[in-house]
């Protein structure tokens, strides 16, 4: 086997960069060694990380038999469940994947779009006008509003502020240092995942509180599903599992906190991301606001998917500050050759998507933000991948960009935004998602 070179400090030196100054080592270490990397030291378990397209390709195109999914972390199993689709062998992965997928298909999302805008308007009319607000915390709620319109219908029709309010406190306890340092021992030491102390117990606890709220929507869609329009939860509660079964509401459950986890987070990252490159740079502003001829109270979420300036917005958001650095790793399971490298089984593999996205080949300037290279060039799935790829590419991917670009959209045609101290922003980790740190705007009602 011979591999690629990498840096040479030990493995927790390392993981300490990636988790605390993730873009300047990797920026760093691809301009020292190239765009393949030995991560993680010399002895295993070491990474190997792509970026050059062909090898992209030769990953994401490669026989489940040749390359597979990696083992997640205890941690996420923790809080997704032993049957979240993450965790399934390959058949039953696929099986899940095909159950979840038509939600997300175009027809379904016409219905989302006008619970987008409206999500969005009442949302911003909420903040003072004339007065600055939190970006990221603001676009989790939007977000989390729209991941549970897809999966419960209208609120109306579930405990939809009691479910909000406990995924947000959920969510937010990723923030305190206290909880970081025990998930990074838990990390070495796994077994600190069973012992309810501390900042881990007042997690847990959260966690239980939504089981029993999910689990209750799950029961009352069960028993009278007619009284409830089309929605993820009514896919999942028709579907059977291998054995012509049922899913129990054990898997639907895993299956929903798979989506919440999965997708909530990383919409508000990259709708977060987005309004700040719009106001940070004033002629991609004043190009958006010359595409958005709507009136204010009929924004048409189907005619606004369709224009072309803001679906290069969205997609060069989704370059420059991608929400996750990288796809999921990977496994190599029959020995294979990736580029120059002969890679033995049990090799673990990673796809750099931020390094992907920064490749001066393909994406000259690529520290600029520039949609326009979206409008004269069009991109491979190897050169441009924000969802991934493969057996395991996003599946929230189209209601994402779908949302991306309605929320921009209401946001733009209704309010003005100023960024309160703007400055270049280097992206900061949060768990698994890359954020703008510190992001305040200034926001003002449109007459
Ligand atoms: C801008 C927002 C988002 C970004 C950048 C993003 C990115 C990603 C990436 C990079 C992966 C790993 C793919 C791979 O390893 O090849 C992934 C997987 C996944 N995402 Fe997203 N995601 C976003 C939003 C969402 C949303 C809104 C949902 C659901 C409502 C979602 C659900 C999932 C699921 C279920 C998987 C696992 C797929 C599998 O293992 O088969 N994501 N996402």
């Amino acid at each position: 086997m011979n591999l690629p070179p990498g840096p040479k400090s030990p493995y927790f030196w390392q993981l300490l960069q990636i988790l605390f100054n993730p873009t300047d080592s990797l920026d760093k270490w691809s301009k020292k060694y190239g765009d393949t990397l030995k991560l993680g030291g010399n002895k295993k378990p070491y990474t190997v990380s792509f970026s050059s397209p062909d090898a992209i390709q030769a990953i994401l195109t490669a026989s489940p038999e040749a390359i597979g999914s990696v083992q997640k972390s205890e941690l996420v199993k923790t809080l997704l469940g032993d049957s979240s689709l993450i965790f399934l062998p390959e058949q039953e992965h696929q099986r899940q994947r095909k159950l979840i997928l038509p939600s997300f298909h175009k027809e379904s999302l016409e219905n989302c779009g006008r619970e987008i805008v409206n999500v969005t308007k009442n949302t911003m009319l909420n903040l003072t006008s004339g007065d600055s607000f939190e970006v990221r915390s603001t676009m989790k709620k939007i977000s989390l509003k729209v991941i549970l319109y897809s999966i419960f219908g209208t609120k109306d029709s579930f405990n939809d502020e009691q479910i909000s309010q406990t995924i947000i406190k959920i969510f937010n306890r990723f923030d305190s240092p206290q909880l970081a340092c025990y998930l990074l021992t838990a990390r070495f030491i796994p077994i600190f995942l069973n012992i309810e102390i501390g900042v881990w117990k007042t997690f847990k606890q959260l966690q239980q509180k939504l089981d029993i709220l999910i689990e209750a929507e799950i029961i009352k869609q069960r028993e009278s599903p007619k009284s409830f329009e089309k929605n993820l939860l009514s896919l999942l509660l028709l579907a059977k599992n291998e054995n012509k079964q049922s899913l129990t509401e054990r898997e639907i459950r895993d299956a929903i906190m798979t989506l919440i986890f999965a997708g909530f987070e990383t919409a508000a990252a990259a709708m977060s991301w987005m309004l700040y490159w719009v106001h940070y740079i004033p002629e991609v502003r004043e190009k958006l606001l010359d595409e958005l001829v709507f009136p204010s109270d009929n924004i048409e979420p189907m005619a606004v998917v369709r224009l072309p300036y803001l679906g290069a917005i969205c997609n060069e958001t989704l370059r420059i500050t991608p929400p996750a650095l990288s796809a999921f790793s990977r496994t190599v399971k029959q020995k294979i050759k990736i580029g120059k490298y002969d890679l033995e089984p049990n090799t673990k593999i990673d796809v750099s998507i931020y390094l992907a996205h920064r490749r001066k080949s393909v994406y000259p300037e690529p520290n600029k933000f520039n949609p326009e290279r979206f409008l004269q060039n069009q991109f491979s799935p190897y050169e441009y991948l924000p969802f991934g790829g493969g057996q395991c590419r996003c599946l929230g991917a189209s209601l994402a960009q779908f949302e991306m670009k309605i929320v921009l959209a209401t946001i733009m045609t209704n309010f003005e935004l100023q960024i309160v101290k703007p400055k270049p922003l280097k992206p900061k980790r949060h768990g698994i998602v890359m954020i703008p740190p510190q992001l305040s705007m200034k926001i003002t009602q449109k007459k």
